[in-house]
């Protein structure tokens, strides 16, 4: 019996109107333009703004771009996962909150943390659902409201950081097209450089805690950066090597978008030129989970079918990875 595949069939996306520019930054911190746009190549980042938002307003906007764009009933979406470092709550599951205001009522899901790497492993994980012939409409969710955990008094860590995300519809392929690989890797005690020190049950909310702003990112970005720089290339080129690809076989790179510098290196680790690797860093800056199906969502109708496409990103965690795509078919915007 030849084996199911899963593919990748629409694609949505969501960026909050708001936006945050380099200039805006200056009257809040001791930063410029110039020292941003060199060391990361972010000029700008969106805000999610107003009482009660949270990332699933976000989420739901992008799943009803793609549901709209596929002409679905929100019932026939039997399962979402939604990768988020910023749900909108500890509990219940974001996925959960999604499913209700979109309704998806017949769907199941769940959250899945692996921070900037989280879309990668959520669309590894939706794939088996498909690959098993278990469920035939999976939806998979990157989101991230990032300026709700941002210390904009840390010029180090919030210049890089702003909200948004996307999402991607998983179905049978019809033709072998699909999700080819994945590499996964963890390292856990790469912790002390990137996390959130309090919220948690080691740490628990406490008035101290939020005296000591320990809700917040703390990265030791120079750490992470060579971590990134030399974990993303690493899997990238192994993926490559693993499915016998070359440099000419590869449409895109959709790489994390955390840091120009780190995408740079790893284009260059792949041997790829400058036009076959999305990039939306200098207007989005770093949304974690949201900058690869942001990506697809803004390159989507350059997309053709059978293009080879590769995902890679690095976070906190450590977590890393990449994805070996043969794209399922001609995209459009519409
Ligand atoms: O999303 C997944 C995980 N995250 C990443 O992959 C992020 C990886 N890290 C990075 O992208 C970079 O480390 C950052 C963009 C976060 C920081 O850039 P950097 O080149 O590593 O800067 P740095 O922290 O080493 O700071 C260099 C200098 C310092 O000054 P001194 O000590 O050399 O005098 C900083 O105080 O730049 C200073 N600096 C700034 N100056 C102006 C740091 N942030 C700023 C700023 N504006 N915003």
């Amino acid at each position: 019996m030849q084996k199911i595949r899963a593919a990748i069939t629409a694609v949505g996306g969501y960026v909050p109107e708001y936006i945050l520019n380099n200039a805006e930054l200056e009257t809040m911190m001791d930063t410029t333009d110039e020292w941003i746009q060199t060391r990361t190549g972010i000029r700008e980042r969106r805000i999610l703004k107003g009482e009660g938002k949270g990332s699933s307003d976000m989420a739901v906007a992008a799943v009803n771009v793609l549901l709209a764009k596929k002409g679905l009933d929100p019932k026939d979406i039997e399962m979402v996962i939604c990768a988020t470092t910023t749900p909108d709550m500890q509990f219940p599951a974001t996925a959960n909150v999604i499913c209700d205001k979109t309704g998806m009522t017949n769907a199941w899901g769940y959250d899945v943390n692996a921070a900037c790497s989280g879309f990668i492993f959520a669309l590894t994980i939706g794939a088996q659902f498909i690959e098993t012939g278990r469920h035939k409409r999976v939806i998979v969710v990157g989101v991230d409201k990032m300026s709700s955990i941002m210390n904009y008094e840390d010029r180090k860590t919030s210049i890089i950081f702003g909200d948004g995300g996307g999402a991607v519809l998983l179905e049978p392929s019809e033709d072998g097209d699909g999700i080819i690989d994945s590499v996964l890797r963890t390292d856990g005690s790469g912790r002390v450089h990137l996390h959130q020190k309090a919220g948690g049950s080691v740490k628990p909310a406490s008035i101290e805690t939020v005296m000591n702003k320990e809700h917040y990112v703390y990265q030791e970005g120079q750490a992470v950066f060579k971590f990134a720089v030399k974990n993303m290339a690493d899997v990238a080129a192994e993926i490559m090597e693993r499915n016998n690809l070359t440099a000419d076989d590869v449409h895109w790179l959709v790489p994390h978008q955390a840091n120009k510098r780190i995408i740079t290196a790893t284009a260059e680790r792949m041997k790829l030129p400058a036009e076959k690797v999305m990039m939306n860093i200098e207007k989005f800056g770093n949304t974690t989970n949201g900058t690869l199906p942001l990506c697809l969502w803004e390159w989507e109708d350059k997309l053709r079918k059978g293009d080879n496409i590769i995902l890679a990103a690095f976070g906190g965690g450590f977590t890393w990875g990449s994805t070996y795509i043969r794209w399922a078919y001609d995209g459009s915007k519409a």
